[in-house]
């Protein structure tokens, strides 16, 4: 577990990196809306989570007895052979700036790399400034554009990718939900 401070109430908070569960669901969705994601919605994530060896879906848990809700962020990736590929990561608009999309993003490489991974690839909306510097600072960089790739609103989609091998390992201190405490 690591410590950070709520940006809305100067609380210092716990949090912790853990593997998400079916009961998590309705807090992952309801993340989801309000991050103005593509909607994948409570069976795409639970299909996801049923049917896959290969996923790696995690959540960012905080211990502030304030708030109804738990889950600060998640993030949904899976393992194509030796390809990761990152689905979705999204931060509640409060608790984001405090590091939680990186140590999440941070984690999910980890293990990928641990379970065989030799690079990671996304797609990010042109206009996503926030998202592309999270992974760039993760290691990723643009390396191709779709043009009208996604919807409402249509956008271009950037490709970024990284190599697993380019990559010097850097991690948070987040207590990890595969055993390993990153140092
Ligand atoms: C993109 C997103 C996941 C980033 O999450 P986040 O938790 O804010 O990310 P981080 O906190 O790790 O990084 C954001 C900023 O906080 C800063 N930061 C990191 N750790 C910090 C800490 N301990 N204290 C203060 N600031 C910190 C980072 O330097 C970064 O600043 P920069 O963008 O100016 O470089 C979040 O903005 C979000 O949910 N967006 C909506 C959904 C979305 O677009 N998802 C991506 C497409 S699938």
């Amino acid at each position: 577990m690591a410590a950070t401070e709520s940006a809305a109430t100067g609380e210092q908070i716990n949090i912790s990196i853990e593997r998400m569960t079916e009961h998590d669901l309705v807090e992952v969705c309801a993340i989801e809306e309000v991050s103005e994601l593509s909607a994948w919605g409570w069976d795409a994530y639970h299909n996801e989570m049923q049917s896959r060896l290969d996923t790696i879906m995690l959540i960012a848990r905080h211990d502030l007895k304030s708030q109804q809700d738990q889950i600060a962020g998640f993030i949904v990736a899976r393992l194509y052979a030796d390809e990761l590929h990152v689905n979705n990561v999204a931060v509640r608009p409060e608790f984001r700036g405090q590091g939680l999309g990186s140590a999440l993003l941070q984690t999910t490489l980890d293990e990928a790399r641990k379970r065989g991974a030799k690079i990671a690839q996304l797609e990010v909306r042109a206009g996503n400034a926030e998202a592309q510097r999270l992974y760039a600072r993760c290691g990723f960089t643009v390396v191709g554009r779709r043009k009208n790739y996604y919807r409402d609103p249509t956008e271009d989609a950037l490709l970024m990718s990284l190599s697993f091998s380019d990559l010097a390992h850097k991690s948070q201190g987040f207590r990890g939900p595969f055993g390993q405490t990153s140092s």
